[in-house]
């Protein structure tokens, strides 16, 4: 099994990445597993600027095949917010509810949103960057439990993110979609 390192220190998207990759003949280890205790600071304009950041970071420490994403939620009534600015929307937990507060007044028809994720990978012969992306709509309270961050309140089809199996969300996510894209242009060689 090829063995790459996922530039990231959250859990969720380790997890995500190990289920979405493993069947596919790939093992993914987190850079702490690797030895890259970094967390490098992501001060670009873009998800693709960031995910370079973090990929180039953790790859000038561990020298073997490394991949970083970055991901974040588009509202299309807020002009794009929060982007790539998602994890520092609010405090750790309190994303959602402060979403649904700056949504209180936003009628059905404009609730759309998507979650976009670059995936940078870097090896020895260079880098690369792929994307994906999931449309959905903004609901009106947090419901469900599973996954992450902005899951409770995105909406696709009759369920939240959150109210989704681990292989529901894989299938139709962002990051399940980047990782997939990924795997294909490794596949290419
Ligand atoms: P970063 O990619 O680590 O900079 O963080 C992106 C932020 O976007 C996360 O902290 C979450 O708040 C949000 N996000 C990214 N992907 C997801 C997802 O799959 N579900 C819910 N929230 C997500």
């Amino acid at each position: 099994m090829n063995k790459i390192v996922f530039a990231t220190n959250n859990a969720n998207k380790l997890r995500e990445a190990a289920e979405i990759l493993a069947p596919l003949g790939i093992e993914v280890i987190s850079q702490r597993e690797a030895g890259a205790d970094c967390d490098p600071e992501e001060n670009g304009a873009t998800f693709a600027e960031n995910a370079m950041i973090k990929v180039k970071a953790v790859y000038d420490i561990v020298k073997i095949p490394v991949f970083a994403d970055d991901s974040g939620l588009c509202v299309n009534a807020l002009d794009g917010r929060p982007g790539v600015y998602s994890a520092r929307y609010a405090p750790k937990g309190q994303e959602c509810a402060k979403l649904l507060e700056e949504m209180k007044d936003i009628p059905d028809n404009n609730r759309a949103a998507s979650f976009q994720c670059v995936i940078a990978y870097m090896d020895e012969k260079g880098i690369f960057t792929v994307n994906g992306g999931c449309i959905g709509k903004i609901g009106y309270e947090e419901k469900g439990t599973n996954g992450f961050g902005y899951d409770p309140v995105f909406v696709v089809g009759d369920k939240t993110m959150a109210e989704m199996t681990a292989e529901e969300k894989n299938a139709l996510s962002h990051r399940g979609a980047a990782l997939r894209a990924l795997y294909e242009m490794l596949a290419k060689g």
